[in-house]
């Protein structure tokens, strides 16, 4: 019995010594001292013996299992201390190491351009408003006096989500929910994003940007139009930018307009880009229709009101001289980069 406590004690020794990891050692532990160990089976069997081989080999195997648990705590500890500093060593920071850059991306020339066109609204009182890119058809067609037979209502014009819905057309519609939701007197601008079935060209997109406007209170006139419009005109475009008002229509207005600006390339001498005219349209406009402020239940012979509605792109690529529209989406840093 001496022997193979020396034996567990030496095979014990040995196997701590080569163990590789915490696992090793647990697997020691178990094999000698576990429920079915080695020495605790042979501490169970000693109730067999005589009192006095049992005091002896008694104390000889405790003597053994003192020695093993002490032999373990080391290894433990050993092996634990080890792996720490692996782990230290591997996820070690160089602190010294420069950084990396992080090349941050610039505003997209559409959106520097709706911001410019908001700050001026801001600026003359207009509050921001928003409406949905999924309209119903009703606010983007009936609503707004276009009845059933509207040519824009074609369905190769536009895209249907089904015969109720539609991604909006124009940002017209969030004049419908303005009137609906909110009393006079009414300020509001609206930029977003609008679609149209349209094959992509140089100067058509199947999705675009307009900024709709929208003021309704008593006494509002024909001249308030012209003097907001020619105002944001200055502001946009410089001081010396003038303005002129072409008839036109449109089924939410009346009477309706289209704005040209002088052309801010030659100043109105003829040029390029405003294709030797002097002058370049800028925007759809009139005096909302009564049967649109109807809608919202507005009384029509207390209130009148005027709205607008630009093209954020074709702005934009007047501006900064862009001649093909699809530059603006193919989302190409090295165009981007040039607006900021
Ligand atoms: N919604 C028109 C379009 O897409 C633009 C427009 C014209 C908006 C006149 C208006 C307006 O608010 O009064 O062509």
């Amino acid at each position: 019995m001496q022997e193979r406590l020396k034996q567990i004690l030496e095979e014990s020794k040995r196997q701590l010594q080569e163990a590789a990891s915490v696992q090793d050692a647990e697997d020691v532990r178990v094999k000698v001292l576990g429920k079915k160990g080695q020495l605790t089976e042979i501490l169970r069997s000693m109730g067999k013996l005589a009192p006095e081989e049992r005091k002896e080999l008694g104390q000889a195997a405790n003597q053994v299992r003192s020695e093993v648990e002490k032999m373990l705590d080391e290894t433990f500890e050993n092996l634990k201390s080890k792996a720490r500093e692996a782990k230290f060593k591997a996820e070690k920071i160089d602190v010294t190491e420069p950084g990396k850059l992080y090349k941050l991306g610039t505003k997209h020339p559409v959106t520097i351009t709706i911001e410019e066109i908001s700050r001026v609204f801001k600026s003359m009182g207009f509050t921001l408003t928003e409406g949905p890119e999924v309209e119903t058809v009703f606010n983007n067609f009936d609503a707004l006096n276009a009845g059933p037979n509207h040519p824009a209502r074609d369905w190769t014009d536009t895209f249907y989500v089904n015969d109720d819905v539609l991604l909006r057309t124009q940002t017209s519609p969030v004049q419908v929910r303005t009137l609906m939701n909110q009393k006079p007197p009414i300020r509001v601008f609206a930029p977003g994003r609008c679609f149209r079935c349209d094959t992509p060209d140089a100067t058509h997109s199947p999705m675009f940007h307009q900024v709709e406007g929208l003021v309704v209170d008593e006494g509002i006139t024909m001249a308030d139009l012209k003097g907001v419009l020619d105002s944001f005109a200055k502001q946009m475009f410089g001081p010396e930018a003038r303005t002129k008002f072409r008839p036109h229509h449109f089924p939410f207005t009346e009477p309706s307009a289209e704005m040209d600006v002088s052309c801010f390339k030659c100043g109105g001498k003829g040029c390029k880009v405003c294709k030797g005219s002097g002058w370049i349209e800028i925007l759809g406009c009139g005096m909302v229709h009564p049967n649109v402020l109807k809608v919202g239940g507005i009384d029509t012979e207390k209130y009148t009101g005027f709205a607008f509605g630009m093209g954020v792109e074709r702005i934009a690529m007047l501006k900064y001289g862009i001649d093909d529209i699809r530059l603006l989406y193919e989302n190409d840093m090295r165009f981007i980069e040039q607006f900021k």
